[in-house]
Order: C-alpha cells, then structure tokens, then sequence
C-alpha cells in the first residue's frame, strides 16, 4: 500500500519575521510514517517545518504553508493507480493573514488588526479526488478538539468522508502536542467509536497502520 502521511504544523506568515502557527512537533505524523514504512509500505511524508529527522525508508517532502502542504499532497496523490492511503496528523492551519509584507512591518504601521482570509482544507480537496479515484484512495484524518473530542470527531469524519478519524482531546494531560503519549479514539462515520488507553505516539501509530491493513487487506 502507498501511505502519505502529513505531519507538524504550517506556518502562515505575516511579513517575513513573524507567522501565525501551533505547538504541533510533528510526532505523532512522524510516528505514523515510520510504523508505516516498517511494515513495508511505500511512505512519503510531507511535514511542515518541524525539527526531527526523517524516518528510515521513508520519503520526505518540506513544506511551510498550508497551501504548499495542499499543493505537495496534490500532486504526491494524483489519481492513484495503486491502493493509496492519505494520514493527516498535520496541524494545517486554517486561515492565513491575507497579505503578507515584503518586509519586515514597523510597529508604528501595524493598527492591531490582522485581516485573515481561510485556507484550502486540504482532506476536503482530496474527497474529490477520492470520488473520481475508484475507490483507489482512503482518507484518514486526526481531529484535535478541546471537550467532546468523539462528537465533532463523527462530524469531521462524514464531512470530510473519512474510513475513520483519530480523535485526541489535546487538553488531556499525556495527549496531543509536543508530547511523546498521546490518548486518543478511533471514530468511525457510522459512529462506532473504539477508545484506546494512553499510550506512546510509536504505539497509536502501530494500532493506526494495523488499523488500516486490517480495513485494506
Ligand atoms: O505533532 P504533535 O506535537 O505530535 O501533535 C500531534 C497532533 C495533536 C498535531 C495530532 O495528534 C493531531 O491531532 N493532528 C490534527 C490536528 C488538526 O489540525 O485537527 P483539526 O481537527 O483542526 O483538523 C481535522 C483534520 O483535517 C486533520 O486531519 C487535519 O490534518 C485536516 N485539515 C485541517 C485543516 C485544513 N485546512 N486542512 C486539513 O486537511
């Protein structure tokens, strides 16, 4: 199977000394990728400007903004001929400011207003993709939420026509960024829903990848 996984945060920047981002390390896609790769799949991942090395085996794609991850995931995907499977762990930043200046913007010129405008969601272009792929590409997603991890989990997963999502809430101590565990459920679009313990980001990602074969014999 090919697996493209994305990975860390994107940075949308301002001017060119300051952006908006998120706390995303890039663990956790990083851990997807190498599980992936060590059972034998085709791996690329596509990371946004994180510090860690690339896994063994496994091809590697730097990007910054969302829309560049958008363009790289594009054009990696394609129509698939062979059996594809995209993981966004990526922490994609949704908006971006709407300009972004040449150089560095003085204090004196900056009014406290950044106007944003939304970038492309990239799961979303893919459905389309999926749709005229037949049948060749598989979307599995992550979804970090603050609360009721499972509820908009089963929404982002019909919306976004994911196999399945992996949902962490990241307010919980031990899960979501920067850190080495992560505590999260397997939420279907039927909603069935399968919670795992806390455990290493090695190991949700071994389940992820068992996950996907166990669907994708
Ligand atoms: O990198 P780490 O420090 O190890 O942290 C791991 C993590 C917390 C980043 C990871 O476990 C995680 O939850 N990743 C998804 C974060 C996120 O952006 O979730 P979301 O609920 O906002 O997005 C839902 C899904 O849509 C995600 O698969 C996301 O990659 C995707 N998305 C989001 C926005 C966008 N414009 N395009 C997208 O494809």
């Amino acid at each position: 199977m090919r697996v493209v996984v994305t990975a860390g945060p994107t940075r949308e920047f301002i001017d060119p000394v300051r952006f908006l981002s998120n706390p995303s390390t890039g663990r956790m896609g990083f851990a997807v990728a190498a599980e992936a790769a060590r059972c034998g799949h085709d791996v690329v991942l596509i990371a946004g400007p994180v510090a860690l090395p690339t896994p063994k085996g496994v091809s590697r794609v730097d990007v910054v903004s969302a829309r560049e991850m958008c363009d790289a995931v594009l054009s990696v995907v394609g129509l698939p001929d062979n059996p594809t499977v995209v993981v966004s762990a990526a922490a994609v930043a949704d908006w971006r400011p709407a300009t972004c200046a040449r150089k560095k913007l003085k204090k004196r010129h900056m009014d406290g207003v950044l106007n944003l405008v939304r970038n492309p969601d990239i799961l979303k272009r893919l459905a389309g993709v999926e749709r005229r792929a037949g049948g060749n590409l598989r979307l599995v997603g992550f979804a970090a939420e603050t609360g009721d991890a499972v509820c908009e989990a089963v929404r982002k997963c019909r919306e976004k026509r994911l196999s399945f999502i992996v949902a962490n809430d990241v307010t919980e101590p031990g899960a979501g960024f920067g850190v080495e565990t992560n505590k999260v459920a397997f939420v279907y679009p039927d909603g069935q829903v399968e919670q795992l313990p806390l455990m290493s980001k090695r190991s949700v990602a071994r389940r992820i990848v068992r996950q996907l074969q166990h669907l994708y014999p």
